[in-house]
Order: C-alpha cells, then sequence, then structure tokens
C-alpha cells in the first residue's frame, strides 16, 4: 500500500500524519510506503512547522527528516490513496486528478472515522490547534490501517 498525506502548506498536518501513519504502519509490521505534500509550494523544502516538530516529539514520533514538497500529477500513480485534511485539499485534488480512476484515490482523511465529514483543522494560526489535530490523526489513522489492511 502506498499513501500520501496532503494538506495546504505540507508543514503543519501532513507531515504530523506522515508521521502518526508510519509510525503506525511500523507497529502493525506493516511494509507500506507513505509520504506527503502541500497543494500549495509555498513552504517548498522547508521543515515541518516547530509546533508540529514539537507535537511528534511529544508522542514519540520523529518527523524532523522530512521536508515540504508540492503535489505533483505523478502522485496519482505513485500512489493507491490520497488522504486530503479538508474539503478545500480534498477539491484541489480532485482538480488535479485527470481520471475517474485517480479521482477515487482522493479521501478525505476522517472518512475512515465515523467523523467522516469532518476535516482536520488547520492550525497555523492556533498554537492550540495542535493536539486536536494530532488526536484526530491518531483515530484516522487507526481507522485507515483496518480498513485497507482487509482490502
Ligand atoms: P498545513 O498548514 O496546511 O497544515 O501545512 C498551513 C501551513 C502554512 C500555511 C497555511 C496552512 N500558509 O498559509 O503559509
Amino acid at each position: 500500500m502506498r499513501i500520501l498525506m496532503v494538506c495546504l502548506g505540507n508543514i503543519c498536518r501532513s507531515p504530523l500524519a506522515e508521521g502518526v501513519m508510519k509510525h503506525k504502519v511500523k507497529e502493525h509490521g506493516l511494509n507500506w510506503q507513505v509520504d506527503s505534500a502541500g497543494t500549495g509550494n509555498w513552504h517548498a523544502g522547508d521543515l515541518p512547522d516547530k509546533r508540529s516538530i514539537a507535537l511528534g516529539r511529544k508522542y514519540g514520533i520523529d518527523i524532523t527528516d522530512q521536508r515540504a514538497r508540492q503535489v505533483k500529477s505523478s502522485d496519482f500513480s505513485e500512489f493507491d490513496v490520497i488522504y486530503a485534511m479538508d474539503k478545500s485539499n480534498l477539491r484541489n485534488l480532485q482538480n488535479l486528478a485527470t481520471t475517474d480512476h485517480d479521482r477515487l484515490k482522493v479521501r478525505l482523511m476522517m472518512s475512515e472515522t465515523n467523523e467522516h465529514l469532518q476535516e482536520v483543522p488547520d492550525p497555523y494560526y492556533d498554537d492550540n490547534g495542535f493536539d486536536q489535530v494530532y488526536q484526530m490523526l491518531n483515530r484516522a489513522c487507526d481507522a485507515a490501517i483496518n480498513r485497507l489492511k482487509n482490502e
């Protein structure tokens, strides 16, 4: 399984999503590939936001090897599932997809849980929003692994 986590900047939410998912994939002994990207390119090459790095560290997850990059069209052939953190990311990804097959790879991250219409909120302007982001990603990644493992 090849999973891509996508948000706007690829510095706050999706790097954490990548870190959380990689951690769980390893715990499950799965040989899955996990990466992340942003729909925007303003932060390309940057480290994750220091608040995301700190939060990952709090839960034993090191994300400092990550560097931001923008989503590219080849991602649709490189990945099996592409998770959008919010509905704006979802729309942008659906617009980038060129075939129905590729469009079907794109899902809202929280659609894996029973909070399926929820968005992972952008915490960029809210220092207090990061822990909630981690908790949501933790639930969503557990649910995603359970579903994808049985596919
Ligand atoms: P992210 O958060 O999409 O979770 O990485 C953001 C990071 C940067 C910006 C917006 C959201 N920005 O406007 O630069």
